[in-house]
């Protein structure tokens, strides 16, 4: 039986790629207000067994259980509605998008049939405040697009 306080495991996590086996059959459990640092060099296999948490791939063997059960994890609408977050190593933005859609891709906020952009932006707004960060919610995804449509 799952140790009570042993909030995620992963049994047996097993990935393979065209030619390469990114995970081996990966142990890991994570205890309640645990952090961990996962090392490992160039290619090891940490982001593969991150995105196999957040149900960007799907493992070819092996199994995760959050809160001692059973996790069915195809992809991230899976993963965050289980509590399981992730910050990318890579930008994972739509440049095209401005940040305020950037961050309500997946969790659309409606109102009245459509985006309700200006809530989303004075949430943000409010965040930004609260850490002292500058970010501007109107501004494009990212830099490249952000110089296409000053043009
Ligand atoms: N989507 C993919 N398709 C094919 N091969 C992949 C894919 N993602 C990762 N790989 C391969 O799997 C292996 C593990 O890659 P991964 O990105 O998990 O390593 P990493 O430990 O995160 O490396 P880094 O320290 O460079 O971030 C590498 O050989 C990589 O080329
Ligand atoms: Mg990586």
């Amino acid at each position: 039986m799952t140790e009570p306080n042993i909030v995620l495991e992963a049994k047996g996590i097993t990935k393979q790629f065209p030619g390469v086996l990114a995970n081996d059959n990966v142990n890991f459990d994570l205890r309640k207000g645990e952090i961990h640092a996962l090392l490992g060099e160039n290619g090891a296999g940490k982001s593969t067994l991150m995105n196999l948490l957040y149900g960007l791939h799907n493992p070819d063997k092996g199994e995760i259980k959050v809160n001692g059960k059973i996790a069915t994890i195809l992809s991230p609408n899976d993963s965050i509605a289980l509590g399981i977050g992730m910050v990318h190593q890579h930008f994972m933005l739509i440049p095209v998008f401005t940040v305020a859609e950037n961050v309500m891709l997946g969790d659309e906020t409606v109102k009245n049939g459509s985006l309700d952009r200006a809530t989303v932006a004075a949430k943000i707004n409010e965040i930004s405040k609260q850490y002292g960060l500058d970010v501007d919610p109107n501004a494009p995804g990212s830099p490249a697009s952000r110089h296409s449509t000053a043009r």
